[in-house]
């Protein structure tokens, strides 16, 4: 998604999307990456746009649920846009045989949520505090 003024990009980001067996069940997961805002056009409220605008895409395009991380003083300006914290949420990026979890040294970072259909809804809590095997890949290594 890209934010435009006449033909220049103010700001962008890119949603991703996986399905992810967590709990023994099935999702369509949807996240966020490269979310940035041109320098000379932050704190004008175009990140905050588009970061709300993601959320609403996700929800009209069939995921279950999105989920993302994010370094720890940029929570509240995701929460500002809809976006949950998951409390003790981990990320494990990368690949089953070489992962890319979100709690590595040195990172400081939080997961981020939302739920969109009923059965994502009801499996919110199982959540929390959870190592989710997102394993993104080798590319978009982590959400
Ligand atoms: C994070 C970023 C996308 C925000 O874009 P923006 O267009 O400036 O955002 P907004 O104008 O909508 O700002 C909304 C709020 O977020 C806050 N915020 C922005 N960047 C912040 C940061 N690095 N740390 C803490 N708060 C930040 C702003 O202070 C503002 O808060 P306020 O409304 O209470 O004043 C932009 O700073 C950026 O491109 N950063 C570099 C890339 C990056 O860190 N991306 C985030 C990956 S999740």
């Amino acid at each position: 998604m890209a934010l435009l003024d006449g033909d220049i990009v103010i700001a962008a980001l890119d949603i991703l999307t996986k399905d992810v067996v967590h709990a023994g069940s099935r999702y369509c997961v949807g996240g966020l990456s490269t979310v940035a805002t041109r320098l000379d056009r932050r704190g004008q409220g175009h990140g905050h746009r588009l970061v709300q605008n993601a959320r609403e895409t996700m929800l009209q395009t069939g995921h279950d649920l999105g989920i993302f991380t994010c370094d720890r003083p940029l929570q509240p300006f995701c929460e500002h846009a809809g976006w949950e914290h998951l409390p003790g949420a981990v990320l494990l990026g990368g690949t089953r045989e070489d992962p890319f979890p979100s709690d590595q040294a040195p990172f400081d970072k939080v997961t981020l949520g939302a739920f969109f259909t009923s059965v994502a809804r009801r499996a919110r809590h199982t959540f929390h505090g959870a190592r989710i095997e997102l394993y993104p890949g080798t590319i978009d290594k982590l959400w």
